[in-house]
């Protein structure tokens, strides 16, 4: 019909596929970038705020070599990693450097009872459901989603913590489940070879998951409860 060609020019027949497909593609687009959890809000990797104390894990967790268990008491029992209270510091600050100038919040701290209040560094949307103990007693190490602590002088974001991340590792866990032993050891199994030492990883991690029963599941009721 004639009326037709005067709407709809030719060329558009010939295009019309196309702009069929972009118009039902954006949905599934949309869904996919939501199953892979690509919202911006989500990759604060690198963020690092200045803490009220400028304190050290490169100095207290690699020099000195602490267990991050002697601060962060909770991580094995509980969903959330405490962080400590002052009191902790005291037992070496009231005669490690009693007059460092860094140390003054804290010794306030001590003396008014009013805690310090550090900057969160690491922090879900409220909707996640995280359980810090479901991880560390199954052998997933604290550097698998905090990097290498012990070397910061500054606590920074090292990883996404986007919903395809977290799913990433439930989808194939094993080369990230080591002896629980080895948990805290940020250092462990750093050899000279990475490829030969993938390859170990994955072995040992695959016999650690049937030992131990681990099948981190990706439904949705996970993480969203
Ligand atoms: C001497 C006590 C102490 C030890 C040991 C220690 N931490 Fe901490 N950690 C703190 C304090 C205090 C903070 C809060 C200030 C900051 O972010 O630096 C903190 C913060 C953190 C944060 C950031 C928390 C947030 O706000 O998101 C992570 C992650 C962390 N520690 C992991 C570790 C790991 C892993 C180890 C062991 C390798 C460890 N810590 C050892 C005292 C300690
Ligand atoms: C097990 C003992 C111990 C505990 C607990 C401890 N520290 Fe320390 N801290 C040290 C030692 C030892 C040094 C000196 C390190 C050096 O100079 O080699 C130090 C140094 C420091 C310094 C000086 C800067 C630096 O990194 O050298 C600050 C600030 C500090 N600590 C803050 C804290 C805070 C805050 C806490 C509690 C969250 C804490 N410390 C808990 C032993 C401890
Ligand atoms: C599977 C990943 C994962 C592992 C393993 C892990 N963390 Fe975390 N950590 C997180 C996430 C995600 C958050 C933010 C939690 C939130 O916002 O609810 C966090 C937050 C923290 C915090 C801030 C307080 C809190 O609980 O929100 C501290 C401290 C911390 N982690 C320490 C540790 C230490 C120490 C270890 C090892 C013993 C460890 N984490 C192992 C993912 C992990
Ligand atoms: C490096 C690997 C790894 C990363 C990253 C990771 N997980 Fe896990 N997750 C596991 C493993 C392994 C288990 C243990 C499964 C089991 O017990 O069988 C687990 C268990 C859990 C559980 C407990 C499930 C239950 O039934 O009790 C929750 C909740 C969870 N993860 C949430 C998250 C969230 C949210 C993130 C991202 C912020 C995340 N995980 C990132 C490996 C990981
Ligand atoms: C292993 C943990 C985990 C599982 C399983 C999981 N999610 Fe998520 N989800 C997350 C995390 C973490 C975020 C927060 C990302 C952020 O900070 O924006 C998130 C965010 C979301 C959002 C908010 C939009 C966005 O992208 O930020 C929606 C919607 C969502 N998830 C739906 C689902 C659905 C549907 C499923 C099941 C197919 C599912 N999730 C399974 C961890 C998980």
């Amino acid at each position: 019909m004639t009326s037709d060609k005067l709407l709809f020019p030719a060329w558009l027949n010939r295009v019309w596929p196309l702009v069929g497909l972009f118009v039902l593609g954006a949905p599934v687009y949309g869904v996919v970038l939501l199953y892979l959890g690509g919202s911006p809000g989500t990759t604060d990797v690198g963020y690092e705020p200045v803490q009220p104390v400028p304190f050290s894990h490169a100095t207290h967790a690699g020099k000195i070599g602490m267990d991050c268990r002697y601060c962060h008491t909770t991580v094995e029992k509980a969903a959330f990693a405490a962080v400590p209270p002052t009191s902790v510091c005291m037992n070496c600050h009231r005669t490690i450097g009693p007059d460092l100038k860094d140390l003054e919040p804290i010794r306030r701290s001590d003396e008014t009872g009013d805690p310090v209040h550090w900057i969160r560094v690491h922090d879900l949307p409220d909707y996640v459901y995280f359980d810090h103990s479901a991880h560390v007693t199954r052998g997933v190490s604290c550097v698998s989603c905090h990097g290498r602590i012990d070397r910061m002088e500054r606590v920074y974001q090292a990883e996404t913590l986007s919903m395809s991340w977290c799913l990433d590792c439930h989808r194939d866990a094993a080369p990230h489940i080591r002896p629980k032993e080895q948990m805290t050891n940020l250092r462990w199994n750093l050899a000279e070879d990475p490829e030969i030492l993938e390859a170990d990883a994955r072995a040992l991690g695959e016999r650690l998951m049937r030992e131990l029963g681990i099948e981190s599941s990706v439904d949705c009721s996970t993480c969203h409860r």
